[in-house]
């Protein structure tokens, strides 16, 4: 990995945590007169070689928004083959998480997804908990606004039962009722395909994550241009409101 690094990359200045808006495939197909479904099949290989970097590069956790409350909308079919794609992604990759140490992890309503591939989602995260090499989250049928409304339903029906007093509540108590508990803020949120907006993707922990959107369409997003925008990470100057005097 060392010597693929682009020149002046520091391997100790790494985020811990990546956030990828994995956007473009039906662009990427259309552009090539194919089906948008193609376009998905190429973005599974993009998922696949930005899951292998992050785990060379000794990065903790990388989250992948892979499908949206809001796709559900989009034509029976399309959902189908994405569904079958993301079984297959699972089945493919379970070496390389065995082999590798990746933890897998999966957030949103997963209940309203088939039961096929949700019962091979927790086969895998079962066959994985012991891992601690990689946390990779896969948001799936994920709505950052559903799971907010979903917080604060847990948050209230706590107090009504006396068990937290809502003069105390802090931010860390909400925090602890995302599907994200579990997990850091991203430090980095990548969103590929030129669009500049974030569909509904993690609204309240990506506060103060850095943003990097690409034109890249993402079945084209390539290992280089991820380094390359691990770099421009590093050279962020990160200063949460404080003044950085140094
Ligand atoms: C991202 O690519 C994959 C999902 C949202 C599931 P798109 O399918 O959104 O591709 P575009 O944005 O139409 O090009
Ligand atoms: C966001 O992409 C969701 C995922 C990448 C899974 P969309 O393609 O659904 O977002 P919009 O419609 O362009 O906002
Ligand atoms: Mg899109």
């Amino acid at each position: 990995m060392s010597s693929d690094l682009p020149t002046g990359f520091q391997t100790e200045l790494l985020p811990v945590h990546v956030a990828i808006i994995m956007d473009g495939n039906g662009r990427w197909a259309k552009k090539r007169l194919m089906n948008r479904v193609k376009g998905h099949e190429r973005g599974s290989e993009t998922v696949r070689s930005v899951v292998r970097t992050t785990r060379k590069l000794g990065i903790p956790y990388l989250s992948l928004y892979a499908f949206s409350t809001e796709n559900w909308e989009r034509p029976k079919t399309e959902v189908a083959t994405l569904m079958s794609l993301l079984r297959r992604f699972l089945a493919s990759e379970r070496e390389e998480m065995l082999g590798n140490n990746i933890r897998l992890n999966a957030i949103g309503e997963l209940d309203r997804l088939p039961a096929t591939v949700r019962s091979d989602l927790e086969a895998m995260m079962v066959e994985t908990a012991g891992n601690n090499g990689m946390v990779l989250t896969l948001c799936l049928s994920y709505g950052s606004r559903d799971e907010l409304t979903e917080a604060m339903r847990a948050v209230a029906i706590k107090v009504t039962q006396g068990l937290l007093d809502p003069a105390s509540l802090s931010s860390d108590d909400i925090a602890r009722h995302l599907y994200t508990a579990d997990l850091p803020d991203p430090d980095l949120l990548i969103r590929t395909s030129g669009e500049l907006r974030l569909s509904n993707f993690m609204l309240w922990q990506l506060a103060y994550t850095e943003f990097v959107f690409s034109p890249t369409l993402w079945p084209d997003f390539t290992k280089e241009e991820y380094l390359e925008i691990l770099k421009m990470f590093q050279e962020r100057d990160r200063r949460f409101g404080r003044v950085n005097d140094t």
